[in-house]
C-alpha cells in the first residue's frame, strides 16, 4: 500500500500522459532528471508574461518586483534545508557548477603541495573530477573511500584515510547508481577532526529524503533543480557563512561587487559575490515553486513512497532467479528510489532500448560513475528510479516487460545506440 496520493499527483504533471511505445508512458528516469509539475510551469510562464525584468539593476517597478520574488525564492530554498540563513543559499546552474564553485573558489586558494582530498569511489564524476584537477594543479593528492560489495562505503577505512594531511572529504549524500544514502555526520565528525572541510553532493538526495543542514555537519552542501522538479539552469550551493565569507568567488564579473576602482574591489554582500552575472532568474523562481510543491507532499512521505517501490521491485526481481543481477544494498530503508541491475547475457543497452519499445525510460551505462562500475567489475548497468509519481502497478509493468525480454534475449540484436552516450 503506497502512502502518497499518487492519482492526484499524477494529475499535475502533464507529460506522465504522453504516449510512448503504444501507452502512457512509465517514467522511471528520475535520477538523471524528473518531470515538472504544472505549477512549476505555470509560475515560470506567470512571472515571463507579468514580471519580467532584470534583477538588481533597476529602480524601476518590475526590476524590483523581479529582484522581491528572485531573493523570496533564495528563502523558500534555505527553508527547505533549513539553512540558518537565506545568504548561504546560492543560485547555481547545476550540482556540477556548484562543486566547481568550491573547488575554484575555495580549494584553489587553500590547498597546498601534499595536502590530501578524499573522496569516494562511489562519486559521480561531478564530485570527483574537480578535486583531481585542483590536486593536480597543487600537487596534491586525491584519496579514495571504498566501498562494500553491497554498495555501502567503508566507514571502517576512514580512520586510517583521513589523516592530519587532509583538508577536504567529499562524498555524495547517496549514490546516483546504489541509490545508497551515506552517514553524513559520520563522515563530517572524522574529517572535522583534523580541520578538513566537508563537501556534500546532494544531488540524489535532496530530491527523495528530507534535508536538514544543521544536522548534516557538512561544510557544503550541492544539488540541482532539474532532478526535485525544477526547471533546468537552475540549483543551489549551500555553504557555512563563516567559510562563504572568506572563499573567493569563482565567476566574477556584473552583480558580484559592491564598488570597484582600478587598483581595488569590493566583493558584494553574500549570496550574490557568487552569483555572477545576469542569473537565471526564472529558473530560481521556478525551483522555489518545485520547492513548495516536495514540502506539501512532504520529503519523509516522498522517500517513505520511494521505499516501498524499491521494496516491491526487488521483491519482484526474486522472480528472475538469477536472470537479473541488482547493484547496491538489499535494505529499501538504505536506499532512495535507484534500482540498477543487469539482466544475464545481454548488454546494458540493449536492454535499455528494449524497455523502450515497452514505453518505459530508464538511464543505461556508467551514469557519470565510471569508477564505481570498474569498482563493480561491470561496464554498465540498466538503471530504474523512481519518484513520487509513480506506482506499484508501473513497477508490475516493468516486471512483466523485462520477463518479456528475458525470454526473447537469444533475439535481440546487441546495440548500442548511437546517440547514447555509451561511458555516461
Ligand atoms: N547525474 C545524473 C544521473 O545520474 C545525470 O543520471
Amino acid at each position: 500500500m503506497l502512502l502518497l496520493n499518487v492519482d492526484e499527483i499524477r494529475r499535475d504533471f502533464p507529460l506522465l500522459e504522453r504516449v510512448v511505445g503504444g501507452r502512457k508512458i512509465v517514467y522511471f528516469d528520475n535520477a538523471a532528471s524528473t518531470q515538472k509539475p504544472i505549477q512549476v510551469i505555470k509560475t515560470m510562464e506567470e512571472f515571463m508574461k507579468n514580471h519580467y525584468a532584470n534583477v538588481h539593476r533597476g529602480l524601476h517597478t518590475l526590476s524590483q518586483e523581479a529582484s522581491k520574488l528572485y531573493e523570496e525564492a533564495h528563502e523558500v530554498l534555505a527553508k527547505f534545508i533549513n539553512a540558518y540563513s537565506w545568504r548561504e543559499v546560492i543560485f547555481v546552474n547545476n550540482t556540477t557548477e556548484a562543486l566547481n564553485t568550491i573547488a575554484y573558489g575555495w580549494a584553489l586558494w587553500n590547498i597546498r603541495e601534499g595536502d590530501e582530498i578524499v573522496v569516494t569511489v562511489m562519486d559521480h564524476h561531478s564530485n570527483m573530477l574537480p578535486w583531481r584537477l585542483i590536486a593536480q594543479l597543487k600537487n596534491a593528492r586525491v584519496k579514495y573511500l571504498d566501498i562494500t560489495d553491497d554498495g555501502y562505503l567503508r566507514y571502517d577505512l576512514l580512520d586510517q584515510l583521513i589523516t592530519e594531511k587532509t583538508k577536504i572529504v567529499a562524498f555524495p549524500l547517496a549514490s546516483n547508481v546504489l541509490g545508497t544514502i551515506n552517514d553524513a555526520k559520520r563522515i563530517a565528525r572524522k574529517a572535522h577532526e583534523v580541520g578538513a572541510i566537508v563537501v556534500a553532493d546532494g544531488a540524489q538526495s535532496v530530491p527523495h529524503i528530507p534535508t536538514n543542514v544543521r544536522e548534516l555537519e557538512v561544510d557544503f552542501l550541492a544539488f540541482s533543480g532539474h532532478k526535485m522538479l525544477g526547471p533546468t539552469g537552475s540549483g543551489v550551493l549551500w555553504g557555512r557563512e563563516d567559510i562563504l565569507e572568506e572563499m573567493k568567488p569563482f565567476k566574477v564579473g556584473g552583480d558580484t561587487i559592491k564598488d570597484v576602482t582600478l587598483d581595488a574591489v569590493v566583493w558584494h554582500d553574500l549570496p550574490w559575490r557568487f552569483e555572477a552575472g545576469t542569473p537565471n532568474i526564472v529558473e530560481g523562481i521556478g525551483l522555489a515553486e518545485a520547492a513548495r510543491y516536495l514540502a506539501r507532499i512532504g520529503m519523509d512521505n516522498i522517500h517513505r513512497h520511494e521505499e516501498e517501490l524499491v521494496r516491491y521491485t526487488l521483491k519482484r526481481f526474486e522472480e528472475f532467479a538469477g536472470e537479473v543481477k541488482y547493484y547496491g544494498p538489499l535494505n529499501p530503508a538504505d536506499k532512495t528510489g535507484v534500482v540498477s541491475f543487469n539482466v544475464k547475457g545481454l548488454n546494458h543497452h540493449t536492454v535499455g532500448a528494449a524497455l523502450d519499445l515497452f514505453g518505459i525510460a530508464v538511464r543505461t551505462g556508467m551514469h557519470c560513475a565510471h569508477p564505481l562500475h570498474y569498482r563493480l567489475g561491470i561496464t554498465g548497468t540498466v538503471r530504474a528510479s523512481f519518484y513520487l509519481y509513480n506506482t506499484l502497478e508501473e513497477v508490475d509493468y516493468f516486471i512483466e516487460s523485462l520477463e518479456k525480454i528475458v525470454l526473447l534475449k537469444g533475439r535481440f540484436v546487441e546495440q548500442v545506440p548511437s546517440h547514447v552516450c555509451t561511458g555516461t
